[in-house]
C-alpha cells in the first residue's frame, strides 16, 4: 500500500551509514583513501603504509611504519596449526575456502578462552589483531599455491618488504623490481572501497559485537562470489576460453545472446569506468612489456573495445588486475585470495569503525507470503 516505505532491492542506492576512510566518487569516477587520491598513494607508497593510513587515518611516520614492519614481520611465518588445518583439505578446494579456513583457525587461537563478549574487543585491539593477520595471510596465499603445484613451503625473508616477500613465498626467486611494485600498486588498489558487499559484511558481523575475525571469515565468503572478487579469476577464464583478439566479436555475439556476464566488466556505483582502471591498467602494461606478451594485451585491447562500443559498460579493477597477477605466475584461482591480502586492511578499519559506531544493523523487510490463521490439527497417520 502507499504508506509502506519503498523496497530498495540489493541496497541500491541506499546511505547506509557514514565514514571516514574512503570516498568512492562516481561523479567525478575518483576514490580517496583518508582524503588522499589512491592513484597518489599507488605511485608512492609501500602497501604497509597504506595499511596504517587505513586503520589509523594519516600517513605513518617513519617509527610508525618500522613498527608495523616489525609487527608484519614477526607473523609472515605459516604457523603449525594453520599449516596443520589446510593439509586437512584436498589439494582441489578453492584458495578462498582454504583461506577461510586458515582466518578462522588464527581467530580460534587468538580470542582462545574469551567469551563472546571479551573477544569484541575495542577499536584499539581490533587494529592490533589485524595488524597481526595483515601479516600472516600471504604465507597462507603462497603455501596453498605451492602446495598445489607439489612445492616445498617457502620460509619468508626479513630482508624483503611486504609485497617483495609475499613474491618469494610463492615463487622462492628473488622477484623483479617492475613485478614488485606492479604487486605493491594492486595491492593499494584493492585495499578499500567503501561499503562494497564484503565491507558490509564485516560490519555486518562487527554490529552485533561479534570479532574481527569472524567479521573477515564472513567477508571472504562474500569475496569469493563472482559478481564481487571472484571476477578476477573469471576474467583469465574469460580470456583462455577466447583464446586470441580475433576471436573477440564472435565471441562476444555467442556471450551477449546467452545473456552472460563479462567478468572485469560493469560497478554498481562507476557507470562510466572505475576510477582505478588507469592505474592498474598501467602497471599491466610495465607487466606486458616486461614479459614480452603483447598477444594478451592485444586480447585485453579488443575484448574492451568491443564491449564498451556494444554495451556502453566499462572495465572495473578486476579487469586488468586479472592478466597481470596471471603474468605474475599466480595460479588464476589465487588471485581472489591476493584481493583477500590487500582488502583485509580496509576490510578491518571499518570493523574498527563500526565498533565505535556501536549501532546494530538490522534493516527491514517486507513480507510477501499467504496469511493462514490456523494450524490444521495433525493429519490422521
Ligand atoms: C568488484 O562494490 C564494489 O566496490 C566492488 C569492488 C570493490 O572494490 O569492492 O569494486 C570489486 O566487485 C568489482 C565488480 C566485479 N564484478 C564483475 O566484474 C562481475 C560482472 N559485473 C556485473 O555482474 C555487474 O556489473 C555488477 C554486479 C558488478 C554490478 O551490477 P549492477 O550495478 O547490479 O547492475 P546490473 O547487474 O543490474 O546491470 C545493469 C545492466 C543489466 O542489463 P539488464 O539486465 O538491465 O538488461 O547492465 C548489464 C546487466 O545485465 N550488465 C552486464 C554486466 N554488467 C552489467 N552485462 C554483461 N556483463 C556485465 N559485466
Amino acid at each position: 500500500s502507499g504508506d509502506q516505505p519503498e523496497v530498495r532491492k540489493g541496497l541500491a542506492g541506499v546511505v547506509a551509514d557514514v565514514t571516514a576512510i574512503s570516498k568512492v566518487d562516481p561523479e567525478t569516477n575518483s576514490l580517496l583513501y583518508r582524503g588522499y587520491p589512491v592513484q597518489d598513494l599507488a605511485a608512492t607508497q609501500p602497501f604497509e603504509a597504506v595499511a596504517w593510513l587505513l586503520w589509523h587515518g594519516d600517513l605513518p611516520t617513519a617509527d610508525e611504519l618500522a613498527g608495523l614492519r616489525a609487527v608484519e614481520r614477526e607473523h609472515r611465518a605459516l604457523t603449525d596449526d594453520v599449516r596443520a588445518a589446510i593439509d586437512l583439505l584436498p589439494t582441489s578446494a578453492h584458495p578462498m575456502d582454504e583461506l577461510r579456513t586458515a582466518v578462522s583457525v588464527i581467530g580460534a587461537r587468538e580470542v582462545a578462552g574469551l567469551s563472546a563478549l571479551e573477544a569484541a574487543a575495542d577499536p584499539d585491539e581490533t587494529v592490533a589483531r589485524s595488524a597481526r593477520l595483515f601479516g600472516a595471510l600471504p604465507a597462507v596465499v603462497a603455501y596453498g599455491q605451492r602446495r598445489r603445484r607439489g612445492l616445498e613451503l617457502v620460509e619468508p625473508r626479513d630482508d624483503l618488504d611486504f609485497s617483495a616477500n609475499f613474491l618469494w613465498m610463492t615463487f622462492g626467486t628473488e622477484p623483479a623490481p617492475v613485478v614488485v611494485d606492479a604487486f605493491n600498486r594492486s595491492m593499494i588498489l584493492y585495499a578499500e572501497h567503501s561499503f562494497n558487499a564484503s565491507t558490509f559484511t564485516a560490519r555486518v558481523v562487527t554490529s552485533t559485537l561479534s570479532d574481527v575475525h569472524s567479521a573477515v571469515v564472513a567477508a571472504i565468503g562474500a569475496l569469493k562470489g563472482p559478481l564481487h572478487g571472484g571476477a578476477n579469476e573469471a576474467v583469465m577464464d574469460t580470456f583462455a576460453e577466447i583464446g586470441s583478439a580475433d576471436a573477440v566479436p564472435g565471441w562476444l555475439d555467442d556471450a551477449l545472446a546467452s545473456k552472460r556476464k563479462i567478468m572485469g566488466f560493469g560497478h554498481r556505483v562507476y557507470k562510466r569506468g572505475d576510477s582505478r582502471v588507469p592505474t592498474m591498467k598501467a602497471a599491466l602494461d610495465t607487466l606486458v612489456e616486461h614479459y614480452g606478451r603483447a598477444d594478451l594485451a592485444a586480447l585485453y585491447d579488443a575484448l574492451e573495445a568491443e564491449f564498451v562500443e556494444r554495451k556502453g559498460i566499462y572495465p572495473n579493477l578486476d579487469y586488468p588486475s586479472g592478466p597481470a597477477y596471471h603474468l605474475m605466475d599466480f595460479d588464476t584461482p589465487t588471485f581472489t585470495p591476493l584481493f583477500v591480502a590487500a582488502r583485509v586492511t580496509g576490510w578491518t578499519a571499518h570493523v574498527a569503525e563500526q565498533q565505535a559506531a556501536n549501532a546494530l544493523i538490522r534493516p527491514l523487510s517486507r513480507y510477501v507470503g499467504p496469511e493462514r490463521r490456523e494450524v490444521p490439527t495433525a493429519a490422521e497417520s
